[in-house]
């Protein structure tokens, strides 16, 4: 099929289903909850979270006053009430948490705000804000994680959590509506980790990054770790030019290591 230019006004929508959370932070004794569907994990070790918030939410100023946020997935029967944390704001309606019926409780690990009847929730801490646009990008190192029962052996159970996704929203002239997709059902499929022809090119890379993640850790300073990325390098027959960016997962192995 032939892809198609699409308007850049609507292309966002092209970038959903996304399943939206809602970020809860309190500040000064202010609560506020709020709906986030631009948020993403980015980084394993440690555990990062980001989420794009645009000044104008009172939230916003709760997660910059105290470099604390939760974060928190809502299953599909709670819809309903992502009208009142995602539509109005805390600016101008002060009780809007308790109004949303939805109870707060406090996380163990930073005492961030997180809401009780969420499928799961995460208190992170402030690493880092960086401006984007017409957002800002909240880089949260989360601290502690909770899950409901739906969430075993590892995974979520989907026959019983059943995420909300969200597919964007119509614009005017005519109502604005936010559109959501609430799954009847899934189809849970299991692939094989890089199978049959593509085990080969997936092991070579796991010997690469054996051997890279055994310099950062035995390397005594950045002079040897370059050397010892630079030989990898070659004795992989790989590219001069990927010294560079190799040498920087490496440095980052070995950070996130201490
Ligand atoms: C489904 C959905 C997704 C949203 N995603 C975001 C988002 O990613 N970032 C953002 O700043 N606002 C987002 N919003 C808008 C805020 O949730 C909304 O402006 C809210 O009223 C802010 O509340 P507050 O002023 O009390 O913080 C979203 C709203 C909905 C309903």
């Amino acid at each position: 099929m032939a892809l198609r230019r699409v308007e850049l006004g609507v292309a966002e929508r092209l970038l959903y289903p996304v399943v939206p959370a809602v970020i809860t932070a309190e500040h000064r004794g202010r609560l506020g909850a709020m709906v986030a569907a631009w948020w993403m994990q980015v980084s394993f070790t440690p555990f990062m979270v980001a989420v794009a918030i645009a000044p104008e939410r009172y939230t916003y100023k709760l997660v910059r006053g105290s470099g604390v946020f939760g974060l928190n997935l809502l299953g599909a029967e709670h819809l309903e009430k992502l009208s009142l944390l995602g539509d109005v704001s805390a600016r101008f309606m002060r009780d809007k948490v308790e109004r949303s019926g939805l109870r707060v409780v406090r996380g163990e690990a930073l005492g961030a705000p997180l809401i009780a009847e969420a499928a799961a929730a995460l208190e992170a801490r402030v690493w880092r804000v960086y401006e984007a646009g017409d957002h800002d990008i909240f880089v949260g190192e989360v601290a502690a994680a909770y899950a409901s029962e739906d969430f075993a052996d590892g995974m979520w159970r989907l026959e019983r959590y059943r995420p909300i996704m969200y597919l964007g929203r119509t614009r005017r002239p005519g109502p604005v509506r936010r559109v959501y997709v609430v799954p009847e059902a899934f189809r849970r499929v299991e692939v094989d980790y890089a199978p049959g022809d593509l085990r080969r090119y997936a092991e070579a890379r796991r010997r690469l990054l054996d051997d890279l993640y055994r310099a950062a850790e035995e390397a005594r300073d950045e002079a040897e770790l370059r050397r010892r990325v630079e030989e990898i390098v070659s004795r992989h027959g790989l590219e001069p030019d990927d010294v560079e960016p190799l040498l920087e997962e490496a440095r980052r192995r070995a950070r996130a290591r201490g």
